[in-house]
């Protein structure tokens, strides 16, 4: 640890996206802002930094959180995911899919807290309601789309995986 009358830092070692990260990071840095500032990780944003909007959404040890809420010193030892390794692996290849057929987002700057979120919630429910779908997501905002087309998109892809199912 290393103390400056201006800033503390700390040494952190995390995994994020599958590799080993170490960096010493000022102890008051938010996780959204380390991924996007210090690792070019710009994929998940910053909109509200006041944990309302979801724009920052993130995964860390599988479970997802706001990044704007997190700070990155805490991430040490732990896995954190983002919007960027959850698409390289293809994790979540199908609700993309699906955003696009349904025009599912406009601006996209919802759209990968969205993903994240709406993986989350196929994961751990895989037949949500329409209704259960709109409530999951209710902290995370978008200002575009009216959000018909976003629960469209994830009713489809839970739709079409209960059926490769039975
Ligand atoms: S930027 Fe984190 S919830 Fe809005
Ligand atoms: S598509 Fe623009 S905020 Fe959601």
């Amino acid at each position: 640890m290393t103390s400056t009358r201006m800033e503390q830092t700390l040494d952190t070692t995390l995994t994020v996206n599958g590799t080993v990260v170490t960096r010493r990071i000022p102890a008051r840095q938010h996780l959204i802002d380390f991924l996007r500032e210090e690792l070019g990780l710009t994929g998940s944003h910053a909109g509200c930094e006041h944990g309302v909007c979801g724009a920052c959404t993130v995964r860390v040890d599988g479970r997802i959180v706001r990044g704007c809420l997190m700070l990155a010193v805490q991430a040490d030892g732990r896995r954190v995911d983002t919007i960027e390794g959850l698409s390289d692996s293809r994790e979540i290849e199908e609700l993309q899919s699906a955003f696009v057929l349904t025009n599912a987002l406009q601006c996209g700057f919802c759209t990968p807290g969205i993903l994240i979120a709406a993986q989350a919630l196929l994961r751990d429910q895989p037949d949500p309601s329409r209704e259960r779908i709109r409530e999951y997501l209710s902290g995370n905002y978008c200002r575009c789309t009216g959000y018909q087309a976003i629960v469209d998109a994830i009713e489809a892809v839970a739709k079409a995986r209960a059926a490769r199912a039975r």
